[in-house]
């Protein structure tokens, strides 16, 4: 019974699918601790099913110091207490299923948490059984923290260093050691036999690390290690497997994605969301986005991606600004920049992922304090910039820009006090525009944001085009508009964009056409000729052509 219901998945079903994504902790607290709860992501499971997404990525759950909000991880087979039991997270997956949902969960395995038990035995003594899931060296090198300072923590007891490329509290995971990637495959296939689809690889580029070469990312021996992975656990099994690789070109995401080499379904690569800083400098050393550096970077992965290979297309995440905030606009526009920035993304050929929030316009909260502001990665930067003599506007400017925490403020459900987030003090403040911005009132209004994500989606599921279609880019040297064809046979969608608040013409030649109409707009009667179209503020169109 179970073979054949398998047997009928379509191998590369994630293709055609739009990913929701879940941070746990700042969804929906159902228990009153301030904290959100795998019980309350069943009960908005409804909320997601009528958004019409049919994938949950699940940040992660497990047991968990909370050191880096679970990212840091001492029990992968247990669920974190602040979030529920192992119970809650078996109906989780039950009630995914009942409604056609498949969930994918977050895999952690660069490092585990200083608690796990393998890292308590391995800093013991030095020829612990554990010893080598981690990496010991007598002398620190130049390598470099994520989260700041030096990758390795001098422990006394043995009196050696230990690597951890993010936090202290985080040690890296030695992936040479056969013995580690046993365990790992045998934790991933603990969950796939609990009914999971998937996984999101957590910076999973550096796990080839050679640190005694200064190597973290790519590796000469990540593939082999995907490869492996591959066929020990989630292989022949029709998974969506999807790595977060910070330092891929469209050549690295080939090595990952492409059918015939057996490893991943498909990347996250960053090239687009580094465009708005300084080159060679951090991303808090911010810049303004060039929309022409976003067309060529959008259109080079589209391209390079046409034959063989799949793409992800995200503007947001966990760990990313929320995109009205940075590249929209969080004013006037907020709802008509949302919707053509969800259009521009969603016209193009990958897999749509949307992250909590995305899908209302939500908004950074630009808190004025550094209080208000807990991830241990801004909190880190704060000091050490602090220390290194920038000014304290300076700071605060880049953090209400660019800080993971502004996509971690929690879920804006409705009016009731703290969003009906949580009806006591949530662990973090919620963003103050509440009020206006929420799930209730876009669901109560049919031009929402929230309608037009659905719409998006619908039509993805309705029309072969968006997954198969070739992508060419129109214009490229327009200063305010993004217009792009997609093509399959003799229909054509045709996607503009003015991506700015002035109002902007764009001309177009359509040749001979059969047919033109509106697919989806978010102006009322856009025009279909289009010779000499002047678009509105932010106004973004997807034309249906036949030729
Ligand atoms: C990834 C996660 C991020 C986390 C880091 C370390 O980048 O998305 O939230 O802090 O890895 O696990
Ligand atoms: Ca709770």
């Amino acid at each position: 019974m179970r073979q054949t219901k398998e047997f009928m998945i379509e191998k590369d079903w994630w293709k055609r699918s739009v990913v929701y994504q879940i941070y746990p902790k700042s969804f929906l607290d159902s228990n009153r601790d301030g904290i959100g709860d795998i019980n309350g992501i069943i009960r908005k499971l409804d909320y997601i099913q009528k958004l019409g997404a049919d994938v949950l990525w699940l940040c992660p759950v497990y047991q968990s110091p909370q050191v880096d909000n679970g990212y840091d991880i001492s029990d992968y087979t247990q669920i974190a207490e602040q979030y529920g039991t192992m119970h809650d997270m078996e109906n989780l997956i039950q009630e995914c299923k009942v409604r056609g949902i498949k969930l994918i969960m977050d895999l952690v395995v660069n490092h585990t948490s200083d608690q796990h038990p393998w890292f308590v035995e391995s800093r013991k003594s030095k020829n612990n059984a554990y010893r080598d899931f981690y990496v010991w060296r007598d002398e620190p090198n130049e390598l470099t923290s994520n989260f700041g300072g030096s990758a390795w923590a001098y422990d006394a007891s043995t009196g050696q260093y230990y690597l951890h490329f993010y936090s202290k509290q985080q040690p890296d995971l030695n992936w040479e050691n056969p013995k580690v990637r046993a365990a790992v495959y045998h934790m991933m296939n603990f969950w796939i036999e609990k009914g999971i689809s998937g996984f999101r690889m957590d910076v999973i580029d550096l796990i080839g690390k050679e640190p005694d070469r200064g190597i973290k990312e790519n590796g000469p021996k990540l593939h082999d290690y995907l490869k492996e992975m591959n066929r020990q656990t989630f292989g022949a099994k029709h998974l969506l497997t999807v790595g977060e690789t910070w330092g891929a070109t469209p050549e690295i995401g080939h090595l990952y994605s492409d059918e015939a080499r057996e490893e991943l379904s498909m990347v996250f690569q960053f090239e687009p969301m580094n465009l708005d800083k300084q080159p060679g400098k951090h991303r808090w050393d911010l810049k303004k986005l060039d929309l022409t550096d976003l067309k060529d970077v959008m259109t080079k992965w589209q391209q390079s991606f046409a034959s063989s290979g799949w793409n992800s297309l995200f503007w947001n995440n966990h760990d990313l600004p929320r995109i009205v905030s940075r590249w929209g606009n969080d004013g006037p526009y907020r709802e008509r920049s949302a919707k053509m920035l969800a259009t521009l993304l969603h016209g193009m050929k990958g897999t749509p992922y949307i992250y909590q929030g995305e899908e209302i316009g939500m908004t950074h909260a630009k808190f004025a304090s550094i209080d208000d502001y807990p991830d241990i990665e801004t909190q880190n930067m704060y000091r050490a910039r602090i220390a290194a003599g920038y000014s304290e506007q300076e700071i605060m400017h880049s953090i209400q820009m660019k800080a993971r925490d502004n996509a971690r403020t929690p879920m804006q459900w409705d009016e009731r006090e703290n969003g009906g987030f949580s009806s006591v003090r949530p662990w973090m403040k919620v963003n103050p525009n509440y009020h206006t911005i929420n799930v209730f009132n876009n669901l109560a209004d049919p031009n929402s944001v929230f309608y037009h994500y659905q719409k998006l989606i619908a039509l993805r599921k309705e029309k072969a085009i968006f997954t198969e279609g070739t992508y060419e880019l129109l214009d490229r040297d327009h200063p305010n508009v993004y217009a792009y064809k997609r093509v399959m046979g003799d229909q054509e969608l045709l996607v503009v964009c003015n991506f700015y608040e002035q109002s902007a013409v764009f001309q177009y030649d359509m040749g001979q056409v059969r047919d033109i109409r509106v697919l989806l707009s978010n102006y009322p009667n856009s025009p279909i000729q289009l010779e000499r179209f002047e678009l509105r503020p932010y106004e973004a169109v997807i034309y249906e052509i036949k030729k």
